[in-house]
């Protein structure tokens, strides 16, 4: 037998007595509602979104280059915090051509802050590839946008309706809570090959006039009446056709399985300042997390190390042949999430002897070339920098303050 994905609430029970007025097929195992209600659910939901849909950039127009942007950026960032990067990147790299053409220090400044970094280098990738092998347009082939670098089925469906008007439905983690919801389906949505169901559901419903509109609608219901954490569904657009909200059962949807605790690595953070009150600098490498942006160096350590002073004393001299004077007390305790890893850093300010500035440097043109510097603070926006060290420095700079 098939399995059945939203048994928990029937939906029969609301037959006539709610706004559902036909049941539809089985859809990847849960029953939906049929084509008269689906109508009435596109025009009610679409007639919100007339009327109270947020007043975004990207949705001046359908030009698919904005779209693109706003969707990689809105992948692991509020609409808020992105409405700012999305139009300096305007500004910055208003064509393809010109994002393909940039350069690495540029693509980096853009994304600066917004983190996840591969998506900006993916993106430069994506715009070559569009140069080189699609006359520098971007193609409207659903398989095409699917084949270009960081595009998953998500972002190609956003792109594939908003820009190009074709019935796909754009299924991330907000569209599936709306779906979950609104059937009750209790599908683990952790679980990456449930995303199927959802999409199959999305291709049900969307409104094949308005297929663009249709998913951004779902999108304006999943981060307000139908927000994770604080929900409104009495007051949703929605609500009639809306069988968890039917139900009262609201906060049971969406199923998902615990993620895996993001591991605990400790870091001790030199802020070694030199004669010219210059702090060093070092680019870090390809192989790590963040490459090619600058740091303080950072000196990985266990917990019960970190705030050590012996120790960060002991491996700065073992790392970098120089006995600098090093404050007893960490400056502060930082705290940054990456999606696997928090990181916890403890700043150590040290100053450098004169005498030993210049055997420093010997050393670090050795190990690093030229991917070293001294920085002073007021130059950081010069450097393309992760925003944990936005607040490395910013520690840095309360300490100089006092
Ligand atoms: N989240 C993801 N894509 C979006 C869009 N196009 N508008 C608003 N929020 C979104």
């Amino acid at each position: 037998m098939k399995e059945i994905n939203n048994q928990a609430e029937d939906l029969t029970v609301w037959l006539n007595t709610s706004a559902i007025v036909d049941l539809g097929p089985i859809i990847a195992g849960v029953q939906v509602f049929g084509p008269e209600t689906r109508q009435a659910f596109q025009r009610d939901l679409l007639a919100w979104y007339d009327q109270e849909k947020r007043d975004l950039p990207w949705r001046e127009n359908q030009d698919p280059y904005r779209v693109w942007v706003s969707e990689i950026m809105l992948q692991q960032t509020q609409v808020d915090t992105v409405i700012n990067y999305f139009n300096n990147f305007m500004k910055v790299f208003p064509t393809i051509a010109d994002l393909a053409q940039a350069t690495e220090a540029d693509l980096l400044k853009v994304w600066q802050g917004l983190g996840y970094y591969s998506r900006v280098r993916n993106m430069q990738a994506a715009a070559r590839d569009i140069m080189a092998n699609h006359e520098g347009v971007f193609p409207t082939e659903i398989k095409a946008i699917k084949a270009l670098k960081g595009i998953g089925p998500y972002t190609a469906g956003a792109i594939a309706s908003i820009a190009f008007n074709q019935a796909v439905p754009a299924i991330d983690g907000n569209a599936m809570r709306v779906l979950a919801r609104l059937f009750a389906i209790d599908a683990d949505i952790a679980v990456a090959k449930n995303r199927k169901i959802f999409e199959e559901i999305g291709s049900y419903l969307i409104d094949y006039n308005r297929p663009g509109d249709f998913n951004q609608a779902i999108m304006d219901l999943g981060s307000s009446y139908c927000s994770y954490k604080n929900p409104q569904p009495e007051l949703s657009p929605i609500r009639a056709y809306n069988l968890s909200t039917l139900n009262g059962t609201t906060l049971a949807y969406p199923v998902k399985s615990k993620q895996k605790k993001a591991r605990d690595v400790y870091y001790q953070a030199l802020l070694i300042e030199n004669q010219q009150g210059q702090i060093l600098m070092i680019k870090r490498s390809d192989g790590q997390l963040l490459k090619n942006m600058w740091s303080v160096p950072l000196l990985e350590s266990r917990r019960d190390q970190v705030t050590d002073y012996q120790y960060v004393v002991a491996e700065t001299s073992a790392n970098y042949q120089v006995s600098p004077i090093v404050m007893k007390e960490p400056l502060a305790e930082i705290k940054h999430i990456f999606t696997h890893l928090k990181w916890h850093i403890r700043p150590f300010y040290m100053r450098l002897r004169p005498e030993e500035e210049a055997l420093l440097a010997k050393q670090l043109d050795k190990a690093y070339g030229n991917s070293w510097c001294w920085l002073a603070a007021s130059d950081m926006d010069q450097l393309p920098v992760a925003r944990v060290q936005e607040k490395i420095w910013q520690v840095y700079r309360d300490f100089k303050k006092q």
